[in-house]
């Protein structure tokens, strides 16, 4: 059975001219003009696709701490919260409700919570005063090293890890 279109009825006209113009998109997609300078570059999203993001998204610099520059990373002020666990810093900032001024867990926020993470504790005497060497944690009983790996795991799947954390005085 042939069919054949009748151009004659508005209906088919404006269904053909409609099949046309689609075909002619899909043929000749619009590009949209190349950018000359730096200046025609899209700064802003306005509608569609912009490739271009209106400020570079903020960046993490992996930096080395010692207790003394790690402290005020504690967030009373507001800012960054950082902790420590067994030498690995990490950016906790995202959990401010854990670790913020008021938070459960503030009391680890700019410390090496090391100890308090293997021992279960957020007691103020699982804290190394920010003045004396590091924790070396060497009596941690089998069972409390693996606490302290768990909260290790824990942290590296949730939280970015920022930096290191060394001895007062031997950070570069
Ligand atoms: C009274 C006992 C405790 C209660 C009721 C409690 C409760 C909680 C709750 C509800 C969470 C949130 C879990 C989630 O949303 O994933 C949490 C997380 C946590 N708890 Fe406890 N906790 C207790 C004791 C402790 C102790 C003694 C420590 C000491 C190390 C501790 C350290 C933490 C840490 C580090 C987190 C993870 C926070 C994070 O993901 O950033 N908790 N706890």
């Amino acid at each position: 059975m042939a069919f054949t279109l009748h151009l004659g009825t508005p209906v088919n006209t404006a269904l053909f001219l409609f099949i046309l113009y689609s075909v002619q998109r899909i043929v000749f997609p619009s590009v949209p003009p190349k950018p000359k300078t730096a200046q025609d570059l899209p700064r802003e999203f306005k509608s569609g696709y912009s490739w271009l993001p209106k400020a570079h998204p903020p960046t993490v610099l992996f930096k080395t701490y010692t207790p003394h520059t790690l402290e005020p990373f504690n967030g009373k002020d507001g800012g960054r919260i950082l902790l420590a666990i067994k030498g690995i810093v990490f950016d906790v900032t995202a959990g401010r409700n854990f670790y913020g001024p008021n938070g459960m867990y503030g009391n680890f926020a700019g410390r090496d919570a090391s100890r308090g993470m293997a021992k279960q504790s957020f007691d103020v005497e699982m804290l190394t005063p920010v003045d004396q060497p590091l924790d070396k944690l060497n009596d941690l009983q089998q069972d409390e090293i693996e606490n302290m790996r768990g909260w290790i795991d824990h942290f590296s799947n949730k939280y970015i890890i920022c930096g290191k954390l060394v001895e007062s005085g031997s950070a570069m």
